[in-house]
């Protein structure tokens, strides 16, 4: 069974030197399928780019809550998304979200982009990856308000929203997630040695509730935490949860690349 890393940025120039490695490096790991995320329009637009130049990669496109003051201008911002979303590699809207932790974008202006790309991401049927840093309680309301309209709509989406990229939640905020349908991505850090709370919080949750994901080049598992990061260390992460539930690798991979192919659909790019 492939695995899938459902949460990286290729576009990064730490990659610059060696991006086809990389994903080759990933592909021999086992990683058939790698959604790279755009943070602005210019990284929107080289994630969609590398997807089309490499087998297995697809791309999201999307404003970062800490890039959107510097980024966002309303209309003309939304109608360049939409333009890029409607090109074949695009298969998730992201990554967007709430970042209360930095103070790059005013919370009122974050919430307001965060749910106009909501809205687009309802618009053209694509799920979304969700980044929420001290917010939880406000990306959970807009979260659940958004899927309970997707439902009142009969849009079919509805089913398979999208994820909480690098949840690092608690079980009830996990449990609130997963009550609006939304799936919780699990990547490097569950794999650190002083992460015990968190681990207990994985190891609580069913594989059907999570993805996997590597937030390369940040966010390295053990043993390559400070080390830039990669797609094929998404194994380390399946392996981690692995032993979290006292299970065989394989039924983490097979459990989580099953629910990235519901979600993320991975349509032929032609
Ligand atoms: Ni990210």
């Amino acid at each position: 069974m492939p695995l899938a890393d459902t949460h990286c940025h290729l576009f990064f120039e730490s990659f610059d030197e060696d991006r086809a490695a990389v994903i080759e490096r990933a592909r021999a790991a086992g990683v058939e399928r790698i959604l790279t995320l755009g943070v602005d329009i210019p990284s929107s637009a080289a994630s969609v780019e590398q997807a089309r130049q490499y087998d297995g990669v697809y791309a999201a496109v999307g404003v970062h809550p800490n890039d959107a003051a510097r980024v966002w201008h309303g209309e003309s911002t939304l109608a360049e998304l939409r333009a890029l979303a409607q090109t074949d590699e695009v298969v998730a809207i992201g990554e967007i979200g709430l970042d209360y932790y930095r103070d790059y974008t005013p919370p009122d202006l974050q919430r307001s982009v965060f749910v106009a790309q909501l809205l687009l991401a309802a618009e053209l049927g694509l799920p979304v990856s969700i980044h929420i840093r001290d917010a939880v309680a406000d990306a959970l309301t807009i979260m659940s308000d958004w899927t309970a309209e997707l439902r009142a709509r009969g849009n079919a989406l509805a089913a398979h929203p999208g994820v909480w990229h690098a949840f690092g939640g608690t079980e009830a905020e996990a449990q609130k997630a997963i009550d609006a349908g939304f799936l919780l991505g699990i990547g490097g850090p569950v794999t650190f040695k002083n992460a015990r709370e968190r681990q207990q919080v994985v190891a609580a949750l069913p594989l059907e509730a999570m993805v996997l994901e590597t937030d390369a080049p940040f966010l390295a598992p053990h043993p390559h935490r400070g080390r830039r990061n990669e797609p094929a260390y998404v194994r380390l992460v399946a392996e981690k949860i692995a032993e979290l539930h006292a299970c065989e690798v394989e039924e983490v991979i097979a459990v989580t690349s099953q629910n990235a192919d519901k979600t993320f659909g991975w349509r032929d790019i032609v």
